[in-house]
C-alpha cells in the first residue's frame, strides 16, 4: 500500500511541469488579470440570488453575520492556498498541492473531488445564468419556450422524471462560447474577463451606494430574529440560522482558488498568486458585507425568498431606484458568465496536471502549439459540463459543489500543517501567518460548515468519492507515472 501514498519532490514537480506535449502553457497573465480573474469566479449566483433564500430561509438580517463566518473560513484558506501557490506555482492547484503533501491516492482524491467545484459549479451556474436571461428576455416581451431552456430529466427529491423539454439551449451556448474563448487563449479570456468584472463590480457599487440612502432601519430589527420551527420540522433563525446561512452563501465566496490553477500562466506567480486570491476575496468580502446589509435593510428579509431578491429589495424602495432594475439584471446576466468561465478555465488545468503525472491519459497533456492552452482537456470539460448543463438536474448539484469545495479547503488547511513539520526550511515565498492557528480554524470552520450541510448532500459526496476511488485503483494506480518510475528503480536494482 505504501506506493499509493508517495509524493513528488517539489523539484520534480516543478521540474515536470513544462514538459507538457506541445510545449508548456504561456505565461502573459499578470497580478491585476488574477486578481480580476478571482473576483470573476466569486461574484456570481451566491450575491444574486442565494443572499434573499438564506436570509429568508435560514438567519434573517443576520445573514450579513453568515457572511462574516462563510469570508473567514475562506481567508483562512485562502492563506493557505497562498502559501502553496507561491511553493509550488504550476497547474494543478490543490491536487499539485496534495501530491507534493500528502501523496498520490489523496492528491488524486482532492482532484476528483473539484470537479464537483469545477465542472458541476460551472454547469449549476450555467444553468441560473440561462434562468436569467430567459426572464429578462420575458420582461422584453421575448418569449423562449421552456423546450428549449430546461433540462428533459428532473429530479423531485426523490425520482427522476421527465419534463418534456429538450435541452437547456442558453446554457449550452454560453458553455460552448466560453470554451472557445479559452481554448483561443489565456490572455483573450482575461481580457474578456476583465471587461465583465468592471461591470458586474460597478453595479454591485451602484445597488449599495444607492440603496443605503433607502435603507429603514426597521428592517434590521430584529437582528437575529428568533428561533422558529418549521412545519415540516428543523427550524429557521437564532445562531443555528446564521451558521446554516453561512453554509448556504458559502457558495458566494467559491473560486477565488480558481485563480491558482492559472500559477503556470502567471509571469510572476510566486508574488502574484498570493495577491490575485487574498485580494479578489478581500474586496468580495467587503462588497458582499455591504450589499447583505442594504438588501436585508431596504425590505423585510421575509419578503426576499424569491430568485431575484436585489430587484425585490430595489423595488421596495419606492420608483426612485427604478433606473437600477435593469442594471441588477445585467449584473446577474454578467457575473454569472464570468463565474463559467473562471470555473472553465480552472478544471481543465487540474486535468491537465493529472494527465502530466500519468493518473489520467496523456492526451490531456496536450498544448495547443499555437494557442498555448490545454487545449483537449479544455473541449474536454466544456463538452461534459455542457452535456450537464443542458440535459441533468443540476439543482441536485449546488450544495455538493459546496460541500466538494469545502473538502478541498479543509484538506488544503491540514496539508499547510503537515508540510511545515516536515520540511520546515523549505523556501516559502509567502508563508501563512500564525500556523497552526491559520490553518486550525480554516479547517475548524470549513468543517463546521460542511456539517451544516444536508445529509443527502453528504451522501451525494460519498458516492462521488466512492466512484473515484475505484477510478484510481482501476486506472490512475497502474498508469501512475511516479509508480511506474519506482517499479523501473526497482526493476533496474
Ligand atoms: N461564487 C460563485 C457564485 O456565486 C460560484 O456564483
Amino acid at each position: 500500500m505504501a506506493d499509493i501514498f508517495a509524493k513528488k519532490s517539489l523539484d520534480k514537480l516543478m521540474h515536470e511541469a513544462d514538459e507538457g506535449e506541445g510545449g508548456g502553457l504561456k505565461r502573459t497573465l499578470t497580478a491585476t488579470n488574477l486578481t480580476m480573474l478571482g473576483i470573476g469566479a466569486i461574484i456570481g449566483a451566491g450575491i444574486f440570488v442565494l443572499t434573499g433564500t438564506a436570509a429568508a430561509n435560514a438567519a434573517g438580517p443576520a445573514i450579513v453575520i453568515s457572511f462574516i463566518i462563510a469570508g473567514l473560513g475562506c481567508l483562512f484558506a485562502g492563506l493557505c492556498y497562498a502559501e502553496f501557490a507561491s511553493m509550488i506555482p504550476i497547474a494543478g492547484s490543490a491536487y499539485t498541492y496534495g501530491y507534493a503533501t500528502l501523496g498520490e491516492f489523496i492528491a488524486w482524491i482532492i482532484g476528483w473531488d473539484l470537479i464537483l467545484e469545477y465542472l458541476f459549479g460551472a454547469a449549476t451556474v450555467a444553468v441560473g445564468w440561462s434562468g436569467n436571461l430567459v426572464s429578462i428576455l420575458e420582461k422584453a416581451g421575448v418569449h423562449v419556450p421552456a423546450a428549449i431552456s430546461q433540462a428533459p430529466i428532473a429530479y423531485d427529491g426523490a425520482h427522476f422524471t421527465t419534463t418534456g423539454a429538450i435541452i437547456n439551449l442558453p446554457a449550452v451556448l454560453l458553455i460552448g462560447a466560453m470554451t472557445v474563448l479559452l481554448v483561443v487563449g489565456i490572455q483573450e479570456s482575461a481580457r474578456f474577463n476583465n471587461i465583465i468584472v468592471f461591470v458586474k463590480v460597478a453595479i454591485v457599487l451602484l445597488v449599495i451606494a444607492f440603496g443605503f440612502k433607502y435603507v429603514n432601519a426597521a428592517n434590521w430589527s430584529p437582528f437575529i430574529p428568533p428561533v422558529e420551527s418549521l412545519p415540516g420540522g428543523g427550524s429557521r433563525y437564532g445562531w443555528e440560522g446564521i451558521v446554516r446561512g453561512a453554509a448556504v452563501v458559502f457558495f458566494s465566496y467559491i473560486g477565488f482558488d480558481a485563480v491558482s490553477t492559472a500559477a503556470q500562466e502567471a509571469k510572476n506567480p510566486q508574488r502574484d498568486m498570493p495577491v490575485g486570491m487574498l485580494l479578489s476575496l478581500g474586496i468580495c468580502t467587503l462588497l458582499y458585507v455591504l450589499m447583505s446589509l442594504v438588501l436585508t435593510g431596504l425590505t423585510s428579509y421575509k419578503n426576499l425568498n424569491v430568485p431575484d431578491p436585489v430587484l425585490v429589495a430595489l423595488q421596495a424602495a419606492g420608483p426612485s431606484l427604478g433606473w437600477l432594475y435593469y442594471f441588477t439584471g445585467l449584473g446577474a446576466i454578467a457575473g454569472l458568465a464570468s463565474v463559467v468561465l473562471v470555473m472553465l478555465m480552472g478544471q481543465p488545468r487540474i486535468f491537465f496536471a493529472m494527465s502530466r503525472d500519468g493518473l489520467l491519459p496523456p492526451i490531456f497533456g496536450k498544448v495547443h502549439p499555437k494557442f498555448q492552452t490545454p487545449y483537449i482537456t479544455t473541449i474536454f470539460t466544456g463538452v461534459v459540463c455542457a452535456i450537464v448543463a443542458g440535459i441533468l438536474p443540476v439543482g441536485l448539484l449546488g450544495e455538493l459543489v459546496s460541500i466538494g469545495t469545502l473538502l478541498a479547503f479543509v484538506i488544503v488547511c491540514g496539508g499547510i500543517i503537515a508540510l511545515r513539520r516536515r520540511d520546515p526550511n523549505l523556501h516559502r515565498p509567502f508563508r501563512t501567518p500564525w500556523v497552526p492557528f491559520v490553518p486550525g480554524m480554516g479547517i475548524l470552520i470549513c468543517g463546521y460548515m460542511m456539517f451544516n450541510l444536508p445529509w443527502d448532500t453528504w451522501l451525494r459526496l460519498i458516492i462521488w468519492m466512492a466512484i473515484g476511488v475505484v477510478i484510481y485503483f482501476l486506472y490512475g494506480r497502474h498508469n501512475s507515472k511516479l509508480n511506474r518510475e519506482r517499479a523501473e528503480e526497482a526493476a533496474g536494482k
